[in-house]
């Protein structure tokens, strides 16, 4: 197949070395990415197209004539790049941009999963500030009475930014406040109680599929302290959730949001990110991405045996009632982001990079999620600069192997979370 990978990081890259580990070794793939990485360029064809701009790349689908693109990140999707690939007859990984605001606007997200209904956090939206105090008193406690932190979140995409988890009534109505200022509405929620996970699921406009479920840690120290990131590590399969947490998920949430897609005339295709709160009520839906997650994909696709592309391919194309199941090896995967100096209040980039392929002759595959060459010396060129990734029987070997080939490269300031996985592998979360 002619498959062509829109973006930059170590999801797209993880996505490319899916494809080529599973492909038929009798037919390999045509890989292309735009605008891809120097790790990406191992792999695809790279081609300076903006995945922005879709008319720069309807014409790079048809020059190629590619079979398949597959959208990484969700800004393009928002902005309705699978629209414009659908119309010029070209099967797309990503929905349309009115079905992208799953992502794209938590109160719209609300609405489907009320329609549908899904179970979620109950939810206000408040669009003066008048009306903040008596959301904030209505999810102030718990069912037993207890007092909780309260959760307001900005509608649109905020970069991880949006969303604000507090004690501290004050500083709740102030984000309630910048956000209706911003957007003239916020999503004032009920606070959800439980660890969480992700499963990406794969919807083909009518039904729907789970892969196993990840974790990932979006806070920047050890022990989830420090500020947000875009994710420091992940690791799949979560051994402390229910063995069927992946069909009640297809079964509660992924197959009842694609029937309201359908019944809305804007029917879902592409991947859609389950994020769940497991509370003690059952898993509840924190929010939805409609994209593979970075890292956790990287860590459930490491594990994938079966062909990505057909998967793929056949939920571009509506045929996944037709196609086999993915398979998985029965072993764990762990990802640890190696950041830049400074990330994420301010990056430095331009550090050189070494060790790499030290480390994969260890057993780790090494994604690229910000880098770039100059002169033949591999560069930093972003706040995470690379994903180890490494498979191992259980857990506590996934983590040790990825923290034995992280420790053969080096970034001058670079730094990783040390406690990736930790808990888990230790069997330290329970339900
Ligand atoms: N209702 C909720 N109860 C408890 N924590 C929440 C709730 N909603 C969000 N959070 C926390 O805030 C984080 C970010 O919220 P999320 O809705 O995923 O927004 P985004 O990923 O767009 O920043 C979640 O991963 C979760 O840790
Ligand atoms: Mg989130």
């Amino acid at each position: 197949m002619k498959i062509l990978v829109l973006g930059t990081g170590g999801r797209e890259h993880g996505i490319l070395e899916a494809l080529r580990r599973t492909q038929h070794p009798d037919h390999p793939h045509e890989l292309f990415a735009a605008p891809g990485n120097p790790g990406m360029a191992r792999l695809a064809q790279c081609r300076a197209v903006d995945a922005g701009n879709p008319t720069a790349v309807v014409a790079l689908a048809g020059e190629l004539g590619v079979d398949l693109v597959v959208v990484g990140p969700e800004a393009p999707l928002v902005a309705g790049i699978a629209d414009a690939l659908r119309e010029a007859g070209v099967p797309t990984v990503g929905p349309d941009a009115e079905a992208a605001r799953l992502e794209g606007s938590k109160s719209f997200a609300k609405e489907v999963m009320t329609a549908a209904g899904v179970p979620t956090a109950e939810a206000r939206v408040c669009t003066d500030e008048d009306s903040v105090p008596a959301a904030l008193d209505a999810f102030a406690t718990n069912a037993a009475g207890e007092a909780v932190p309260w959760v307001v979140k900005a509608d649109g995409l905020a970069g991880g930014k949006g969303v604000v988890v507090t004690t501290d009534r004050e500083e709740a109505q102030r984000h309630a406040a910048d956000c209706i200022a911003k957007e003239g509405h916020v999503v004032v929620e009920e606070y959800l109680d439980g660890p969480e996970a992700s499963v990406f699921c794969l919807l083909d406009g009518t039904s729907a599929i789970a892969l196993p479920a990840a974790q990932d840690f979006k806070r920047a120290g050890d022990g989830d302290l420090g500020p947000n990131t875009g994710g420091m590590g992940a690791y799949s399969p979560l051994a402390w959730v229910p063995a069927d947490l992946e069909a009640e998920v297809v079964r509660t949430i992924a197959q009842p949001v694609a029937d309201e897609m359908a019944r809305r005339g804007n029917p879902f295709v592409g991947v859609l990110y389950v994020g769940l709160a497991l509370t003690a009520a059952g898993p509840r839906v924190v929010e939805f991405n409609v994209r593979f997650g970075d890292p956790d994909s990287q860590a459930v696709l490491a594990r994938l045996t079966s062909p990505l592309a057909e998967l793929l391919h056949a939920t571009a194309t509506g045929t996944l009632s037709d196609a086999a199941g993915p398979t998985f090896t029965d072993d764990a995967a762990c990802v640890v982001v190696l950041a830049a100096d400074g990330y994420p209040a301010a990056p430095v980039k331009g550090g050189q990079l070494t060790g790499i392929a030290e480390a994969e002759a260890r057993g780790v595959t090494v994604l690229h999620a910000g880098t770039r060459t100059e002169d033949d010396r591999l560069l930093a060129d972003g706040g995470r600069v690379l994903d180890v990734v490494a498979r191992g029987a259980d857990l506590a070997h996934a983590r040790e192997n990825a923290y034995a080939g992280l420790s053969l490269i080096d970034l001058p300031g670079g730094w990783a979370r040390t406690d990736i996985a930790a808990e888990a592998a230790a069997g330290r979360i329970t339900l």
